[in-house]
């Protein structure tokens, strides 16, 4: 009998274990606030273009997932497990075009003249990638300025992704570009293949030319701080240090409440979302993008016994808009976040 309960029991534990995590729930959670809820972009470049989604296989997502774009917005997603990875990308694909397949790229490198690319990439990139490739000024879909540009440029001098893209997916976008965006094909532009294999040979010599990404300046796109506390004591923390500064609690949310897969216990997030309507009116009159990033929210994450308290970094994101108007509030907000954060952990 005894068995009996325990069996049960165990089964009753192992069932959640067991389910496959929520793509369209993970997405939400993680992505929409920049790539848009339908996927059309925002802060970040739209992902749902018939375009794009059927020229990039799965390990080019997993890496771009995995290691973001370092110095640019796109987070680096390492705290999902690999299954809620997988279960995002079978998300991200349920808005490929009806019928369509995944191309299936070859491995090999491209070997290229990347003198000669550093010519061709002066006169057709630079202009919107940069004159290092270091990616247009703001990022995502712009709302504001410059309006003959829609989707800013990103950064090809990233080591996020120069470890995601292969030689043969460079070669693919420059051939065929991404129709919908300003990034045309560049054999209907008159490259020829010869040309675009010297512009890829250039783009890859960047891997040896970019430093990587130093936390803990204003230059990250996360504020981060370590909390001497238990989580639910920092999560109450930083409810009553936002208080104290005149937010309202909006909401708090738990991700992986309960049971984790092996290897992964002692991992817990709690996301507290807060606001102030009198800030967000002024800034949303500035530029509607600040939107994306309301209400406002600190995580407190806990893993491996160290709870961290963790927000976006807003003098970062004012950089990214390019919007001077918004730098004041952008202060004003990295004030009051890092405020919060101090208070929580003090
Ligand atoms: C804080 C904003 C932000 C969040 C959150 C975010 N991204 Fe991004 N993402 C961006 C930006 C911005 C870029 C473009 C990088 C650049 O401008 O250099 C990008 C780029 C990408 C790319 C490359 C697109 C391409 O054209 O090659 C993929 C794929 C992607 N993100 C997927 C995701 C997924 C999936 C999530 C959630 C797990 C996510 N992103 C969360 C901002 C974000
Ligand atoms: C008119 C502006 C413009 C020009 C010129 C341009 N690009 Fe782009 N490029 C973009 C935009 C915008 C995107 C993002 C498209 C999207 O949202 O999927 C992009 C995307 C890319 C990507 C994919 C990056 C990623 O994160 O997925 C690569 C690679 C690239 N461009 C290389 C080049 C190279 C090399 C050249 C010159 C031969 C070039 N581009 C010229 C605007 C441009």
């Amino acid at each position: 009998m005894m068995r009996l309960a325990c069996f049960f029991l165990l089964s009753l534990l192992a069932l959640p274990l067991a389910a496959a995590p929520d793509g369209a729930e993970l997405y939400a959670q993680n992505c929409a606030v920049c790539h848009g809820a339908d996927g059309r972009g925002g802060v970040g470049v739209p992902l749902a273009l018939p375009s794009f989604l059927p020229s990039v296989d799965d390990d080019y997502l997993t890496a771009t997932i995995r290691n973001g774009r370092p110095g640019r917005v796109m987070p680096a997603f390492t705290q999902l497990r690999d299954d809620q990875v997988r279960a995002i990308i079978d998300y991200l694909r349920h808005w490929m075009p009806a019928g369509s397949t995944v191309v299936k790229l070859s491995r090999e490198p491209v070997h290229g003249d990347a003198q000669r690319g550093k010519t061709l990439f002066a006169q057709r990139c630079a202009a919107c990638h940069g004159a290092h490739g270091e990616g247009g000024h703001g990022t995502g879909v712009t709302f504001s300025r410059p309006r003959d540009l829609p989707i800013i440029a990103p950064a090809l001098n990233n080591p996020g992704f120069l470890a995601a893209a292969t030689d043969q997916m460079i070669k693919t976008t420059l051939m065929n570009g991404r129709e919908g965006t300003p990034m045309v094909s560049f054999l209907q532009q008159g490259l020829s293949e010869r040309d675009i294999d010297d512009v890829v040979s250039y783009v890859r010599s960047f891997a040896g030319t970019v430093q990587g990404w130093r936390p803990g300046n204003d230059d990250t796109p996360m504020l981060e701080m370590d909390s001497p506390y238990s989580l639910a004591e920092t999560v109450e923390a930083v409810k009553r240090a936002a208080v104290g500064k005149n937010f309202r609690i909006i909401r708090e949310q738990s991700l992986e409440n309960g049971l984790y897969a092996p290897g992964e216990e002692g991992q817990e997030t709690t996301i507290i979302y807060f606001c102030n309507f009198n800030f967000i009116n002024q800034a949303l009159a500035l530029d509607p993008r600040v939107g994306l990033f309301m209400p406002c929210r600190i995580t407190v994450v806990e893993r491996a016994g160290q709870v961290k308290v963790m927000s976006i970094n807003p003098k970062y994101l004012s950089r990214l808009f390019n919007n001077a108007e918004l730098d004041k509030p952008c202060e004003e907000m990295h004030q009051v976040y890092l405020g919060i954060m101090e208070e929580a952990t003090l």
